[in-house]
């Protein structure tokens, strides 16, 4: 949600600061601030609205000072106001700090911190930790931080500074993401990675509770109870490229063309292409356990969700075992029914969703085998999985839509339905190696059909951008599909959109068409192509427009009924929400664009979802 850096070294902090945090923007952006340190004071500048309102106050005075801390925010607690921007300070001015999360016990904090004179400037629940320290300070800071950690209930990540130490950035996180940049001679730290690439790419990730001592030459860190660990960076080889525009006007659309590359990457990850088999340690289960599993629950939110949703299709499909699929703030409360022998998999692609990870937990607390599948190695999503954690391979995704992480999540459950199927005998060796080998052809399919639809696309969404409302039709697959293509035009171009099993249309939604209504028919499952067909020529004869994405060898089919027709290459039918999946994802961003959007960042919206 809202962003996080930090830097100690020996250049000035603000323009490093400021850079951070342009690459940061995408997680929230309703305000931000920055605190600079320079020995005798901290310095302070915030700002309402974008960064670049921040930037400009910073113009004409620019904070000096080698030592700082920023945030770009999104409101949770307090509007978006230059005082309820980060960074937060106590009375004097001698501490200062920005936080990510949510503190669940601020109302009590706050309480008990005004009886003993303190005052808020802020509404936010911030606010409460920076007077906690002062209180809590009498000259051991890591010790405040300890006891403040033992006080303090909820989510957070912060970066302190202390004006009586000005040589030292203080950090610590418990369920909110913070990772420190090591170097020789400066230290970063950023609530994601793609803020600290540009400055190293070697990176310790916090646990909970941890608290990182950082000085221009050293970084210490100490665990819960005190006691200094080793460090273990992890080494990124994320392209510092695949965090930048290079060229195109959006990331949304740069990542879309990534697509291909990304289902490249995650299929050679997992799948030896000289033998076209699954690499033996690609899965973690053995055939013993694949055959006695009961269940799978698939959870995730959003976006992965819809990824969860083409798994519940694919692997009952393949490897016959029952799967259901929920939403992660549904899944944590309706006290779900699950133990030992069933498989639980959570799907997220930052790895840090607050709703998915409290589902985790209420998993393994269950006694079910928990999985995850993710984009980001060492998130807290992956570390809570252990080593039951599958990876996709799509590379930093920075719009705050979601497109190649999305393509590469369906690839997996693809590739977790043989695995899965192989396992418990319900496929054999030859029709999964059929099914590999026609992956291989995906990348360059979609390749091909990237270069070919954009005009059309573009051409229709001229036409058709003003159109308040926006039916998506499927069934099967297509269904699935029709839910992640309506949540992303929602969320790009903000046009109201729903999706729909097609034979459910009737029951009710059908009352909302009229003339000139667009419905996309999403018609590439062969055998379900003529009823779907038919739910079409039902809109039609009530008025609607009908855009239907087809495969080719349906096309003659499909071209009698609609107004406009797209198509996507054959394939088996398991692989074709890989195709399909792209013109609907270009029609959003098309439309947005017509429209105006800010497309890679959507009012209201954050990347990661770090807050319930
Ligand atoms: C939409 C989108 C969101 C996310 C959802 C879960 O384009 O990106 O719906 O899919 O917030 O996020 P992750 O996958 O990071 O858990």
């Amino acid at each position: 949600m809202c962003g996080i850096v930090g830097y100690i070294g020996n250049q000035q902090a603000q323009p490093i600061l400021l850079d951070g945090l342009s690459r940061l923007e995408y997680r929230g952006y309703d305000s931000a601030g920055i605190a600079v340190m320079d020995g005798s004071a901290i310095h302070l500048m915030k700002a309402k609205g974008r960064l670049q309102n921040l930037v400009d106050r910073l113009e004409g005075s620019p904070l000096q000072g080698t030592i700082g801390i920023g945030h770009t925010r999104w409101a949770t607690h307090g509007e978006p106001s230059d005082l309820n921007a980060h960074p937060h300070t106590d009375m004097r001015g001698s501490i200062a700090l920005v936080h990510n999360g949510i503190i669940e016990n601020h109302e009590q904090l706050r309480a008990e911190l005004v009886a003993q004179g303190c005052q808020f400037v802020s509404q936010t629940d911030t606010e409460v930790i920076v007077h906690l320290l002062n209180r809590l300070y009498s000259g051991d800071m890591l010790s405040a931080l300890r006891q403040a950690a033992a006080v303090l209930e909820g989510s957070y990540a912060l970066c302190v500074l202390n004006i009586d130490e000005p040589d030292v950035l203080y950090c610590t996180r418990k369920d909110s993401p913070l990772v420190v940049g090591l170097s020789r001679d400066a230290q970063y730290v950023a609530s994601d990675i793609p803020a600290l690439l540009h400055h190293t790419r070697e990176v310790e990730l916090l646990e909970d509770k941890e608290i990182a001592v950082l000085r221009r030459d050293s970084a210490v860190i100490y665990d819960p109870y005190g006691r200094q660990r080793a460090l273990k960076p992890i080494h990124v080889d994320w392209d510092v490229e695949a965090a930048e525009k290079g060229g195109y006007p959006h990331f949304m659309v740069k990542e879309i063309h990534e697509e291909p590359a990304s289902l490249s990457k995650t299929f050679t990850a997992h799948v030896d292409t000289n033998t076209m088999t699954l690499r033996q340690d690609a899965f973690p289960f053995t055939e013993e356990e694949a055959k006695s599993l009961a269940t799978l629950t698939i959870v995730a939110c959003g976006t992965a969700y819809h990824a969860g949703v083409i798994g519940k299709y694919v692997i009952e499909k393949l490897a016959r075992l029952p799967v259901t699929v929920d939403v992660a703030s549904e899944f944590r409360y309706r006290d779900p029914i699950m133990g030992p022998g069933d498989l639980f998999l959570a799907i997220s692609q930052s790895g840090e969703t607050a709703d998915t990870l409290a589902a985790m937990r209420e998993a393994s607390r269950l006694g079910a085998k928990v999985m995850a599948l993710t984009n980001v190695v060492g998130s807290s999503i992956a570390r809570l999985a252990g080593d039951n954690v599958l990876y996709t391979y799509a590379g930093p995704e920075i719009a705050v839509a979601s497109t190649k992480a999305y393509i590469t999540q369906i690839e997996m459950m693809v590739l977790l339905a043989v695995d899965l199927a192989l396992k418990r005998g319900t496929i054999a060796a030859e029709e999964a190696k059929a099914l590999l080998t026609a992956m291989t052809d995906i990348p360059d399919k979609a390749e091909a059909l990237l270069t070919d639809c954009e005009d059309d696309i573009q051409r229709f969404s001229s036409r058709y951008f003003d159109k308040k409302h926006v039916f998506y039709i499927g069934r099967g697959l297509d269904y699935a599909l029709a839910m992640e293509a309506s949540l992303k035009l929602k969320e790009v171009s903000y046009i109201m959109s729903e999706a729909y099993a097609a034979g459910e249309l009737k029951h009710g939604t059908i009352a909302l068409i009229e003339p000139g209504t667009l419905v996309c028919a999403l018609v590439t499952q062969a055998a379900l192509a003529d009823k779907t067909l038919s739910n079409v020529r039902e809109v039609k004869s009530r008025g609607a427009k009908a855009l239907v994405i087809c495969t080719e060898s349906l096309a003659e089919r499909c071209g009698k009924e609609a107004d406009e027709l797209w198509t996507v290459p054959d394939a088996p039918d398991a692989l074709l929400p890989l195709l399909a999946i792209i013109p609907v994802q270009l029609l959003a961003y098309s439309m947005a664009v017509s429209r105006g959007c800010d497309v890679d960042k959507p009012r209201n919206l954050a990347k990661s979802v770090t807050v319930e």
